[in-house]
């Protein structure tokens, strides 16, 4: 990902751009596959309380981490891998009048700076994907408090993926790494990872729908993203590109957001309390 202020990218790194960045890039503040209304659904499934700890990994524009404080009162970090998106976090969070409300940090979600046990909530939206899951979880859910809540929000699979459409993902200027997931993989990745109690919602893909659009960021935002887009030759080319290619295996993606508990690893657990149970969803 490339790391310096949109405005000074050359054609050539905006075309490099992978979606996400480019559409933050535009001033679009909610990347993430089902949309804000995923969030909320996220926000349900969390029971947050101005109490708890909580970090959002992978935060992008800082805008989950925002809302937070804003409904909630919790105490919030949020931390990304790319100075791209910390410079648009930093600038929401100040225009939010939330200096010393929300912490930012640099973070790379496979080797968190964080002690062990320190967050009671820890999300995830949009990021697993992108990264060494087993290692990105494993950290997770070490930053997490035993008992403490981690909650997850990524594409999965709601078709099964024809070549054609794994051809388009993995394009250069796409997602050239990205490994979604149908549910059940979702969910036994947090299982191997010691994570308990686990319940999911599933939706389908809505970043790029015209009316989430609005939903998400307003009639005010989107008009300035529209304005933006077309503000550049190669913001335009770059729109177009993306939406031709998205439009066409948009109706094969959907949404998983997932919530569990830190619980004792698998390995430590009685095997009765694991084993049946898995057995009992598998058939
Ligand atoms: C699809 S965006 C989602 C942003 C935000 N969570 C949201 O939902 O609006 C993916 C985010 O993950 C970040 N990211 C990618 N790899 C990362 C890593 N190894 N560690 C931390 N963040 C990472 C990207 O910089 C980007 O901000």
């Amino acid at each position: 990902m490339n790391d310096a202020s949109p405005a000074q990218l050359t054609d050539e790194e905006v075309m490099d751009l992978d979606p996400y960045s480019f559409l933050a890039a535009l001033g679009k503040k909610v990347v993430r596959p089902g949309g804000h209304r995923s969030t909320d659904e996220l926000f349900s499934l969390a029971e947050l309380t101005a109490s708890d700890r909580v970090l959002d990994v992978g935060c992008g524009v800082g805008a989950t981490g925002i809302e937070i404080v804003q409904r909630f009162g919790s105490h919030v970090t949020v931390s990304d891998k790319s100075q791209l998106m910390l410079a648009g976090a930093r600038s929401n969070v100040a225009a939010a009048g939330m200096t010393g409300h929300v912490d930012v940090d640099w973070g790379d979600i496979v080797s968190l700076p964080y002690e062990d046990d320190s967050f009671d909530v820890t999300i995830i939206e949009a990021v697993t994907m992108f990264v060494d899951r087993e290692q990105a979880i494993r950290e997770v859910v070490r930053v997490t408090k035993p008992g403490g809540r981690i909650l997850d929000h990524e594409f999965c699979w709601r078709d099964r993926p024809n070549l054609e459409a794994l051809e388009i993902l993995r394009q250069p200027m796409m997602c050239p790494g990205i490994n979604f997931d149908d549910v059940r993989n979702w969910e036994m990745l947090f299982e191997r990872h010691g994570v308990s109690a686990i319940e999911s919602i599933v939706g389908p893909f809505a970043l790029m729908r015209p009316r989430q659009f609005v939903a998400d960021e307003g009639l005010r935002n989107t008009a300035r993203i529209v304005r933006r887009a077309c503000s550049r030759r190669v913001y335009m080319r770059k729109s177009a590109w993306l939406m031709r290619n998205i439009v066409s295996i948009m109706p094969k993606l959907g949404y998983i957001v997932l919530k569990g508990t830190k619980g004792p690893a698998l390995e430590d657990r009685p095997r009765s309390l694991s084993t049946p149970q898995r057995d009992e969803r598998a058939r």
